[in-house]
């Protein structure tokens, strides 16, 4: 269904609404911990975080809330040492959340997740189970949050739809049965899209789902039956003799909020690159703003994923940011031997705002 101007407005104005609440929740976990019983200002952000218990696998994100917030004047940094946190009341909070539907799925989550970010943060509560765990979860996944956040959204339905045009266009270009290798593929959000979009073309394409969990691959044999075949493939290993492995010359390959796991986005774009045919196109969804509601729920999950467990060698060794800006990603596909790369939406849009781009990066001539 199109997206309508309204529904797009809507989704705005709740988005700033949950960032301005997750903002004033991450001063205040800060803030709370330095109590009188706590070391006192001025407070090295090491100490801040030993204070709050903070586990190994957490701290470079929370080293990231530091610096958001200190740009965001809720922190007060001299010399990388903290000297004052804004004082952020809970009824303050709790005032915000009265406007905000809470029974919806995604904004149900953010809320018991930044109730609970001080057990989070110390990894005693698993953000897995959190976005996972809910009431559909009996012996698998509750996918309603993640729909809400990869599949049902404006944003993620304007990337998402891109995506499956994207991929008719090129494979109907083609004189020869088309090669999808979809990395990541986790809900099936994006697979979605691109199957329905390439459904009538003939031959029809082989698609390969792929993702680095055995429970996301299991979904997508109940979703999907025969119209993919699974395989795991982690990105933090070499792509091509896994991709390869499995099959041909690869058409396309998707990776929808992924990419961001690998440690080097550079080596990232080349590995791929490297396994997709001369002709070959890359749909990339990724999000480029780091947003307080992000930092405060789903990120976590990110710290907590293997391939990040190595720090990253790429241009975030010096930002700090977890997620790769839009220039990063276009230079890194660039230097991988993309020669035309398209962008949505565009910088003019008003979904920009989000930070969430779908990238069709083609080789050669490709259309
Ligand atoms: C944020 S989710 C997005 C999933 C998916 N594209 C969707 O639309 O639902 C990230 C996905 O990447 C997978 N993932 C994380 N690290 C990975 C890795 N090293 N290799 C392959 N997949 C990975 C996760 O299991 C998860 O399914």
């Amino acid at each position: 269904m199109p997206l309508s101007p309204g529904e797009i407005d809507e989704f705005l104005t709740e988005g700033r609404a949950l960032d301005a609440i997750a903002l004033d929740v991450m001063t205040l976990a800060l803030a709370r911990r330095v109590s009188p019983d706590a070391p006192t200002f001025p407070l090295t952000v090491d100490a801040l975080l030993d204070g709050l218990g903070c586990a190994t696998i957490h701290r470079p994100l929370l080293r990231r809330w530091v610096s958001t917030l200190a740009a965001a004047g809720r922190i007060t940094l001299e010399d990388n040492v903290i000297v004052s946190i804004t004082n952020v009341r809970a009824s303050t909070v709790e005032r915000a959340w009265r406007g905000v539907d809470t029974t919806r799925a995604y904004p149900g989550y953010l809320r018991r997740a930044l109730a609970q970010v001080p057990d989070l943060l110390t990894g005693e509560l698993s953000p897995h189970t959190l976005m996972f765990g809910g009431p559909e979860s009996a012996g698998g996944l509750d996918l309603s949050i993640a729909y809400a956040i990869y599949r049902d959204n404006p944003s993620s339905r304007m990337v998402n739809e891109a995506a499956g045009e994207w991929v008719a266009g090129h494979l109907n270009s083609l004189q020869r049965r088309g090669r999808i290798v979809e990395l990541g593929a986790g809900t099936g959000a994006t697979t979605e899209s691109v199957v329905l979009a390439t459904q009538h073309i003939s031959p029809a394409p082989h698609y390969l789902f792929t993702d680095v969990s055995e429970e996301f691959l299991r979904h997508a044999h109940a979703r999907f039956g025969d119209l993919v075949a699974t395989a795991i493939v982690d990105i933090a290993r070499p792509l091509g003799p896994q991709v390869h492995a499995t099959g041909g010359a690869v058409d396309v390959v998707v990776a929808a909020n992924v990419a961001h796991n690998a440690n080097d986005i550079n080596a990232f774009c080349a590995e791929v690159r490297a396994v997709l045919a001369d002709d070959g196109l890359l749909v990339l969804i990724e999000t480029s703003v780091e947003r307080p509601q992000l930092l405060a729920s789903a990120e976590f999950l990110m710290s907590g994923n293997e391939a990040s467990h190595r720090p990253p060698t790429d241009a975030r060794r010096t930002s700090g940011a977890m997620l790769p800006a839009v220039s990063e990603w276009t230079s890194a596909l660039l230097c991988a031997g993309f020669t035309t790369i398209e962008r949505l939406p565009h910088d003019d849009h008003p979904l920009a705002e989000t930070g969430q781009f779908g990238y069709a990066a083609r080789v050669g001539s490709a259309r």
